[in-house]
């Protein structure tokens, strides 16, 4: 496998990978407990952040507008950008408050509750429609997901290893995604690990 094209090969579906993020960033919210110290608490909610971030703004970049071309008038996908930027919000209060606040768990479990909604609705509702309606696309805007996933985690990739070894084990990183997934999260060193040794 030394294809230039490996990783367009290798990228799944667009659905599919939707769906694999938020497997991700719901198991790895879990480990969020409210008798975990400051320092583990804040690890935890800063990885979350991050993949939250990352797969919001795929989504606007690549999914939404695809998905509007063919569904415009979709009342769930009408509102996605708004929770989207509630979302953040909170994320922001979080940044500001930092892990020691009175109101941090809250305000944690208040975006986790935010997000579960929205991810029960994309997944209900906004992937089978993509399923349904672009279904000879999704390889395609699967790739293009991929390549701007690059992009946008390599500035972070420190921080992704950082948190991939406080928050989560190898053995779960390997069964909540692939290796493909780990390729993403370590950005382009991971993916040129794996070129290599495959
Ligand atoms: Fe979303
Ligand atoms: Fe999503």
């Amino acid at each position: 496998m030394d294809s230039p094209h490996l990783l367009d090969k290798l990228s799944p579906a667009i659905t599919r990978m939707i769906r694999m993020d938020h497997s991700h960033v719901l198991v790895l919210s879990h480990k969020f407990t409210a008798s975990a110290s400051p320092d583990r608490k804040k690890a935890i909610a800063d990885a979350v952040c991050l993949a939250l971030e990352i797969h919001a703004r795929l989504e606007e970049e690549i999914f939404y507008p695809a998905l509007r071309e063919v569904d415009g008038a979709n009342e769930v996908l009408g509102k996605a950008q708004p929770e989207h930027d509630e979302m953040r919000r909170l994320i922001d209060v979080l940044r500001t408050i930092g892990p020691t606040d009175v109101h941090y768990d809250a305000t944690f479990h208040q975006l986790m509750r935010n997000v579960t909604h929205h991810v029960a609705d994309e997944e209900a509702v906004l992937l089978p429609a993509a399923e349904r309606l672009l279904a000879d696309r999704l390889g395609e805007l699967g790739m293009q997901m991929t390549r701007r996933r690059l992009q946008l985690a390599r500035p972070h990739a420190g921080q992704l290893v950082v948190a991939q070894a406080r928050t989560m084990p190898a053995t779960t990183m390997l069964m909540a995604g692939g290796l493909l997934a780990g390729a993403w999260w370590l950005g382009r060193r991971g993916l040129e690990h794996y070129q290599r040794h495959h």
